[in-house]
């Protein structure tokens, strides 16, 4: 498991200071900064804008992979983009145009990613592999931090990382397997066995403060 990723939430950070907490989990370990948007619709909760990751985008290097909960997503696309985000990832379950704002993704130069919720089954993602960079399995129902890992979604897992070394084996891009939600020390080994490279974690990486950012995303890899 040496290779696992981790992917702070930023939802369970202090929102007061945002820009110190960000640089914090940069030092301590962070692969990508992790940013969640919700839209009061597409779940029920509302976070962060395009204004918020523009604020934040001096604060890091690292990637910023913004996590879209949002329906419509397309209207907001090119404002993410332009606020510098790194990932734009969005939901299968977003609209019927999947395809399209994959393209548009595709088209700012950016890194493309696709969630499936917890009921979407793996076949979503099947006539779109050619446009993304990154798979994020849900292993919560999007919408709010803090919540139960899901067990169910451990096959599902699985399989997308079949899906994923068949592609890559077959001559196809280089895709990303990551999952988000109830990530703690006792599940992120299962996410890991299962093939997940990139861990989300919120409340397992922010519990603590500053102080134990680096201890908690260590543990998090399994180190
Ligand atoms: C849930 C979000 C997650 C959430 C994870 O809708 O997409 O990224 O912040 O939080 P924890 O790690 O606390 O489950
Ligand atoms: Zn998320």
């Amino acid at each position: 498991m040496s290779d696992i990723r981790i992917a702070p939430s930023i939802l369970a950070a202090d929102f007061a200071r945002l820009g110190e907490e960000v640089r914090a989990v940069d030092a301590a370990g962070a692969a990508y900064i992790h940013i969640d948007v919700m839209d009061g619709h597409f779940v029920p909760n509302l976070t962060i804008g395009p204004g918020v990751v523009r604020a934040l985008r001096p604060h890091t290097k690292k990637k910023l992979d913004v996590h879209l909960m949002v329906s419509p997503v397309e209207p907001l696309i090119d404002a993410f983009a332009d606020a510098g985000a790194d990932i734009l990832t969005i939901h299968a379950e977003a609209g019927a145009h999947t395809h399209r704002v994959l393209q548009q993704i595709k088209a700012h130069g950016l890194l493309a990613g696709l969630a499936l919720n917890p009921a979407t089954p793996v076949g979503q993602i099947d006539e779109v592999m050619d446009l993304v960079d990154l798979i994020l399995v849900m292993t919560v129902n999007p919408g709010f931090g803090g919540q139960a890992f899901i067990p169910s979604q451990i096959k599902k897992i699985a399989a997308v990382r079949s899906l994923i070394d068949a592609h890559m084996a077959a001559g196809g891009q280089k895709i990303e397997l990551e999952i988000d939600g109830g990530v703690n020390i006792e599940t992120a080994p299962l996410g890991a066995q299962a093939g997940a490279e990139i861990l989300v974690a919120g409340t397992a990486v922010f519990t603590g403060g500053p102080g134990k950012y680096a201890e908690n995303i260590l543990n998090l890899m399994g180190r």
